[in-house]
């Protein structure tokens, strides 16, 4: 499966997803990194595995149109046959979401719908789930659909919150966990385990 990730930050989840190729354990083709932000450590860990980098951002465009055309064009340039985000900060165009349907991937880092939304990212969702005192929190893997973190979920896996967690304690628990579960669910993808149901994902393997 030809993968393009996109990444805006740091790129832990795409290094350790490198990193599980580089093993033979996960069968996926990374064939194009595309990040908005240039000083992203995720262009240097696609430098280091030899993957072709994109910047690109909606900025660099006059219109919605033009950016969706120009990232279809890099996208089927590179014959990527789904994108995997991967701390992806933007949101991508509908015209993109309409054509990769059930072919793009995120994560996240919390129980879905739990936390989800515009403006739940980093620091901003262990603070809600704190605030909000629940017991369990964890990470969601779901294709993407129009609205963020919306779209059908393929795996979650849960961790339980301490007394004394803080956002970061439970941040650096959560990543773990997103670091051991992604692999997986875009390796159960590449073998064709997954079949869509309305919004059911199915796992046959
Ligand atoms: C992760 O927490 C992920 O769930 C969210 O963005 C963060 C990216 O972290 N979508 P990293 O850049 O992979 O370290």
């Amino acid at each position: 499966m030809r993968c393009a990730v996109f990444a805006s930050g740091t790129g832990s989840n795409f290094k350790t997803l490198l990193e599980r190729k580089s093993s033979g354990e996960l069968h996926a083709d990374f064939v194009l990194m595309v990040g908005n932000n240039s000083k992203a450590a995720a262009f240097q860990h696609a430098q280091d595995h030899n993957i072709p980098t994109l910047h690109c951002a909606p900025s660099h465009f006059q219109s919605e149109g033009e950016y969706s055309e120009y990232l279809l064009s890099q996208l089927q340039k590179y014959s990527a046959e789904m994108i995997v985000l991967a701390g992806y900060m933007k949101k991508l165009p509908g015209k993109i979401v309409a054509r990769y349907h059930g072919r793009i991937i995120n994560i996240h880092p919390s129980l879905l719908p739990a936390f989800g939304g515009k403006g739940m990212y980093g620091s901003n969702v262990h603070k809600a789930a704190l605030e909000y005192g629940v017991k369990l929190t964890g990470v969601t893997v779901h294709f993407v659909d129009d609205e963020y973190d919306h779209g059908p979920i393929i795996v979650q896996q849960c961790l339980a919150v301490q007394d004394n967690d803080t956002p970061e304690t439970l941040a650096q628990r959560v990543l773990a966990l997103e670091h051991a579960t992604y692999w997986r669910a875009l390796e159960a993808i590449c073998c064709g385990k997954l079949v869509l149901e309305g919004r059911r994902v199915k796992d046959y393997g």
